[in-house]
């Protein structure tokens, strides 16, 4: 179907089911060094952000679950529910995406990994809540980008499936942490300055993190000088496709005050990637279609 048909097509978010699918990506072959068709660089860009998966939605999980008890709409508790299974299964394949570069030889576990910069549990629940928000919103709009950008995510086929199957939930689920803090905490100025500066903080945290475990995966690997793959890098986040510059709007669109997630029309891109993922939602292996390992 036609891009501008299915844009047209927009599912309406109240009517959106959010399920979650127990996929599983077989990464056994899968080269770690250069899986995106970018090159070294850009497949260790989406290496360290990778990382940050498994410890980052576990919080997610428990900053939504702990303001449960705020939701009283009962399709928002509904949709709380396949917030948190989703989220589940994301941090789970993404553990195996680090398990198979630390076997191909990468070292993480001194990396950084944390989105945030305080101990978690010095943090108030609506200011854990507010960085979730933030966070969800960004994956949200790297989601977008995923899915409707054809040079963001092409390589190794079950890799950019794991990927793309997981930007699809994220666009799905996009508006649910953000609901339960306004049913929590309500769409007044007090809210909207927690949320921005959450926002903020998460941004500055989470980006010095991860550059500096790009760098340090990219030393691991690399044959030639640093300084170039930070310009392959450079050029794809800014230039082509430009990444970064494609999403600066939607960081932008954050700090407006009458922002909310469902306001970018994009479940058309959950239908698309569905229709050509037929079986994605069956409990299945995504096995690899042929040949030995490379
Ligand atoms: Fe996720
Ligand atoms: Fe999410």
């Amino acid at each position: 179907m036609e891009v501008n048909s299915m844009e047209s097509l927009d599912a309406d978010a109240s009517l959106l089911r959010i399920e979650a699918r127990n996929v599983a990506f077989d990464l056994s072959y899968c080269d770690p060094t250069h899986w995106h068709d970018a090159g070294l660089a850009v497949s260790q860009f989406f290496n360290a952000m990778s990382l940050f998966f498994p410890k980052g939605e576990k919080f997610f999980i428990h900053s939504v679950r702990e303001h449960r008890s705020s939701v009283a709409d009962a399709s928002l508790r509904r949709d709380l529910q396949g917030f948190m299974q989703q989220e589940a299964v994301h941090s789970r394949e993404h553990r195996l995406h680090i398990d198979m570069l630390n076997e191909s030889g990468f070292a993480t576990d001194h990396m950084d990994i944390r989105m945030f910069a305080q101990s978690l549990n010095k943090v108030s629940p609506k200011r854990r809540l507010a960085m979730t928000i933030a966070m969800e919103h960004f994956t949200a709009s790297l989601a977008h980008e995923i899915l409707f950008k054809d040079g963001v995510m092409r390589g190794d086929e079950q890799m950019s499936a794991l990927w793309q199957w997981h930007a699809a939930e994220e666009i799905e689920h996009k508006a649910v942490a953000f609901d339960v803090f306004r049913a929590a905490y309500g769409d007044g100025l007090a809210s909207y300055l927690s949320r921005c500066r959450a926002a903020l903080e998460v941004t500055f945290n989470f980006m010095k993190r991860l550059f500096a475990n790009f760098n340090d995966l990219l030393s691991q690997r690399s044959t030639r000088s640093t300084a170039s793959h930070w310009f392959d890098l450079f050029v794809f986040l800014w230039i082509s496709p430009g990444l970064f510059r494609r999403l600066a709007p939607s960081f932008l669109a954050y700090f407006n005050l009458s922002f909310h997630p469902s306001k970018r029309k994009d479940f058309w891109l959950v239908e698309q990637w569905k229709a050509r993922n037929m079986n994605t939602g069956r409990r299945e292996r995504h096995n690899h279609p042929q040949g030995d390992r490379h």
